[in-house]
């Protein structure tokens, strides 16, 4: 069973794949993964590290040294969907339409009240449980229209 912060990790692994040599440094690895997450837990820490060959206590003194980084998730709500092609054909579109309108938007961004912030993601590392959305990073698999425009609903109340 594969738990959150493995999740974390190989998500953080991805957008660390994704970078174009040869600009790869600490900085452009620490900010890879603040894209990917919207912060810098401990998982992203260690993974950078490993992938640039540094000490953890000195990625830790490049991500101290910006303040543009967090360390910790984003205190608005993160609604996240799925649109890598396993979700995709598996009805990532139905889901992902039905998000924005209960989010009342056309695309990702921030609700009118600033509370939630919808976000596309092209693999959440789940595809098993295609089609996979996240809210505030817990993965929900194989939802439909309907058990993510509910889940919506209910964070939308809160
Ligand atoms: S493609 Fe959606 S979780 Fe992998």
């Amino acid at each position: 069973m594969t738990s959150d912060s493995d999740r974390l990790r190989e998500r953080v692994r991805r957008s660390l794949d994704s970078q174009k040599r040869p600009t790869v440094t600490v900085l452009s690895s620490l900010l890879a993964a603040h894209d990917e997450l919207g912060y810098l837990p401990e998982e992203a820490i260690e993974e950078v590290a490993a992938y640039a060959e540094a000490s953890i206590n000195d990625v830790w003194g490049v991500a101290s040294f910006y303040t543009n980084f967090r360390f910790t998730p984003p205190a608005g709500r993160i609604v996240e969907v799925c649109w890598g092609p396993t979700c995709h054909l598996a009805g990532a579109t139905d889901v992902l339409l039905r998000v924005q309108r209960e989010l009342g938007l056309t695309g990702e961004g921030e609700t009118a009240d600033n509370r939630v912030t919808l976000k596309y993601n092209t693999c959440l590392g789940a595809c098993s449980q295609a089609p996979v959305m996240s809210v505030d990073h817990h993965l929900k698999g194989r939802v439909t229209a309907e058990t993510a425009g509910e889940a919506v609903g209910a964070l939308m109340e809160r």
